[in-house]
């Protein structure tokens, strides 16, 4: 059924689609009983799904992936399609526009997207009020830097941040790797990447009520750069790695949108993903939390990314192309393998 709809979607642009389809749904859970029959529908429960990471327990390891809620307007509404957890933004301290648009393509017969928002979002102070809203899921707050902002000054706006939120999130990620931002993938570099670091772990670490802080990779760098990565993450005890955000390679790409500037996501770029995940897991030892993000269009990619090493998988393309029984799909998948797994010890 919900591949006629998205027919019809798909005739309209994409950025006006998301934005009407937020609103509608929003409007939607407004009607009496909605949120009861939505949640019977597609919420899997089961005490075998529950994942204890960084001090927090999440009921499924299904997330919804940064960029889609970037200004945390519709994370209760959206929790009810059976997320584990939900990560809002990126949010920068200023509310800024983003690039121009049209900046969302979809390629249809690469199962993918290409976005070049730019962190369009409404800034620290609205968003910060929209997350004092009663709710009972875990929220990620995605953080990143202004646009004006040097990448010199850059501790400044992801400090802004992780002040401001540190009361109404539960963890937080640290993108450095949105290709959309001029210069920030620079912070992929060793010299440019501890003095960040450094300051925002000894910044949390003097709050009252630290939070896990976790740092969202890109998937186009190279295994010296990761390796520096990894030893930085180890060194600073971050909390976990979120792989990956969007590449800026157009390797197999078939639509005529290839030639897009921006951030690919989706099928194709689902084995560039595993592979730092894989690498990730290697290298950072069995028991270091990583999210594994990219490409997951269906439930076997979410449980092929678990068994690259993933602990929690997060998903934004396929919800758009799959709608929201993915999650249930990918929830009753994982709950098999838990189950088997058990009945076979
Ligand atoms: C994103 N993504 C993203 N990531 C991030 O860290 N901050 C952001 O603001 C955004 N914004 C955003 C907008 C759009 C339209 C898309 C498609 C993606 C990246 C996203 O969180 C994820 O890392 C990638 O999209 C890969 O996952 P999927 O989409 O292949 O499941």
């Amino acid at each position: 059924m919900y591949k006629i709809l998205r027919n019809f979607l798909f005739l309209f642009d994409a950025e006006l689609i998301h934005e009407f389809s937020v609103k509608f749904i929003k409007l939607f859970f407004n009607i009496p009983l909605t949120k009861t029959i939505i949640r019977r529908f597609f919420v899997v429960n089961h005490h075998s799904l529950e994942k204890k990471l960084f001090g927090l327990t999440f009921k499924n390891p299904v997330g919804l992936a940064a960029g889609f809620d970037k200004n945390a307007d519709s994370y209760r509404e959206f929790s009810n399609f059976g997320f584990g957890f939900i990560e809002i933004g990126t949010v920068t301290p200023l509310p800024q526009p983003g690039n121009p648009k049209k900046r969302i393509f979809r390629l249809v017969e690469d199962k993918s997207l290409i976005n070049r928002l730019g962190f369009n979002n409404k800034g620290l102070e609205v968003i910060t009020e929209n997350l004092k809203k009663k709710r009972d899921i875990i929220i990620g707050a995605n953080i990143g830097k202004n646009f004006f902002t040097e990448n010199v000054d850059a501790h400044d706006d992801y400090l802004k941040c992780l002040t401001d939120l540190n009361d109404y999130v539960d963890y937080f990620a640290v993108n450095i790797s949105s290709p959309n931002t001029k210069g920030l993938r620079d912070f992929h570099d060793k010299k440019l990447l501890k003095p960040l670091l450094e300051k925002l772990v000894n910044k949390n670490n003097e709050m009252r009520n630290s939070k896990p802080l976790l740092l969202k990779i890109s998937p186009d760098i190279n295994s010296q750069q990761l390796d520096a990565i990894i030893q930085l993450v180890l060194e600073l005890k971050i909390d976990g790695v979120i792989a990956t955000n969007t590449t800026i390679s157009r390797d197999g790409i078939e639509s005529k949108y290839k030639e897009e500037t921006g951030g690919l996501s989706g099928m194709k770029l689902r084995d560039k993903s595993n592979l730092i995940i894989s690498s990730l897991r290697k290298k950072l030892g069995a028991d270091f939390p990583i999210i594994g993000v990219g490409g997951i269009m269906n439930a076997e990619d979410a449980l092929k990314k678990i068994k690259c090493g993933a602990d929690l998988v997060q998903l934004y393309t396929g919800f758009i192309y799959e709608g929201p029984s993915l999650i249930k799909r990918i929830n009753n998948l994982l709950l098999d393998q838990e189950l088997n797994k058990n009945y076979e010890k």
